[in-house]
């Protein structure tokens, strides 16, 4: 029997020749090619377009703007271009364009990443980040930026004084031919420094001279085919030589150079005092590491003090706290798929026929990081439970189920929350032991839970 089955299986390989595989390896990209680059029906007018390539090659990449001025002539004020698979839409003319840049919904509001981008910085910053991230970073710069000057006399100042090493500088060259290029380059630069490094720097201090170098020409190569062909194509060019790696490098050698600046602030940091940019972040990012057990810790003194234990009928005195706890339990998500129902009998679901006996399971993480649910689904941030001050219960937040099989414990697992993790934020303050990072890893088992770690507790009193 095993015999036969060997031969019939050998006889089926032989008469798989290679080029029926190829030809099948063939199409099925030709299919996914196809699938991939389907649009909506209504969608911008596009130029005809290459399988897998898009339009990557009608575009000349060192003049882009000349090429896409001849598709505009042909398909007028709006039309899409595509890299691979990624498509752009292209957008001429002052209504279009004001509607673009200025439309209240917030429907065009966010920037694409391109994947060097995203190798290089992440989703993280002001410039490049999306929704809330965004939201927050900007209105900090905003803030600090005005702090330090931005429309005050200060700046103004500073850059006078830049202007003044500038000129001095182009006089040294006794009207012989220079090339302006970085003495220009460093004069801007120092401005933007001042604001956020707290210093400027020589026009003759090579390191910096070295820097501005670098910056100049990963600027230049982010227009080079490579990295052209590394956002199209990412998953096979982050293992291929080519100046997309030296980009990277260069890159890598830049936030060096301010991560060693940062660093140096840290040391020699004074809280009341914020110098500049950086130490006005330094501050932030502490304000955002101690607001929750400040806070927590501030409500806990302020209804409980130190010495009294905490009860159930302290909850309601409590909306921080409570938001708090409500907080953890949903960015802890420790059962993501719920208990299973079973169907008892055939019925219908969502418009589908289950027949007796189907097992059903309830996605609670898609539930609890929803963001139509909550304003910041993926970030710990208790006020997705207080409105003006107050508790506010979530009809989307549900770790112990709903419904006639509800958990039973549940009001035995909410009070043992409150007192347990009441009892411990009084009594200490909890930090990360120095130099440990605290992660957001889990060990599965039947429930999630963290995966182990080491915290240190500070008493308090
Ligand atoms: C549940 O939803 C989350 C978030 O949308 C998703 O990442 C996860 O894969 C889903 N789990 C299952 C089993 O579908």
């Amino acid at each position: 029997m095993l015999a036969a089955l060997g031969s019939l299986a050998s006889a089926l390989w032989a008469g798989l020749h290679l080029r029926t595989l190829l030809l099948g390896a063939f199409f099925f990209l030709f299919f996914v090619d196809f699938l991939k680059s389907r649009r909506p029906k209504n969608y911008p007018p596009r130029p005809p377009r290459l399988p897998f390539l898009g339009n990557f090659f009608q575009l000349d990449i060192q003049q882009p703007h000349e090429t896409l001025q001849k598709l505009m002539n042909k398909y007028g004020n709006l039309f899409s271009v595509e890299f691979g698979h990624f498509s752009t839409v292209l957008v001429s003319g002052m209504p279009l364009i004001k509607e673009v840049l200025t439309r209240p919904d917030q429907s065009l509001l966010n920037r694409p990443l391109m994947p060097i981008r995203e190798r290089i910085f992440k989703r993280n910053g002001l410039i490049m980040s999306s929704g809330q991230e965004w939201k927050e970073q900007r209105r900090f710069a905003l803030t600090t930026l005005r702090n330090f000057g931005l429309g005050k006399k200060s700046l103004e100042e500073r850059i006078q004084e830049e202007a003044r090493y500038l000129t001095d500088a182009i006089q040294e060259e006794k009207g012989q031919p220079f090339d302006p290029h970085f003495k220009i380059n460093n004069a801007v630069s120092n401005i933007i420094c001042s604001v956020t490094f707290g210093e400027r720097f020589e026009y003759d201090d090579t390191q910096f001279q070295e820097l501005l170098k670098l910056l100049d020409k990963a600027i230049h190569l982010e227009s080079s085919l490579w990295c052209h062909l590394y956002n199209i194509f990412p998953w096979i060019m982050k293992f291929l030589p080519g100046s997309h790696q030296t980009v990277i490098k260069y890159w890598e050698k830049l936030k060096m150079f301010v991560i060693q600046v940062i660093e140096n602030h840290r040391r020699d940091w004074n809280p009341d005092q914020p110098r500049d940019f950086i130490d006005a972040y330094l501050m932030e990012m502490a304000k955002h590491l101690e607001q929750n057990d400040e806070k927590v810790q501030a409500e806990i003194d302020r209804v409980l003090g130190q010495t009294q234990q905490p009860s159930m009928a302290n909850r309601d005195q409590m909306p921080y706290t409570n938001a708090v706890i409500h907080e953890v339990q949903r960015m802890g998500n420790i059962i993501p798929l719920n208990a299973p129902r079973e169907v008892a009998f055939d019925t219908t679901l969502g418009g589908y026929d289950l027949p007796k006996g189907t097992m059903v399971m309830t996605n609670l993480t898609a539930l609890h990081r929803d963001p139509k649910e909550w304003a910041t689904p993926d970030t710990f941030n208790p006020e997705h439970f207080l409105e003006n001050g107050q508790f506010k219960k979530r009809e989307s937040f549900m770790p112990f189920s709903i419904g006639k099989r509800v958990c039973i414990g549940e009001q035995l697992a909410r009070a043992e929350l409150f007192i347990f993790f009441t009892s411990l934020v009084q009594k200490f303050t909890f930090r990360p032991p120095a130099n440990e990072k605290l992660s957001l890893k889990f060990r599965t088992a039947i429930t999630l839970s963290p995966a182990s770690y080491r915290i240190c507790a500070i008493p308090r009193a």
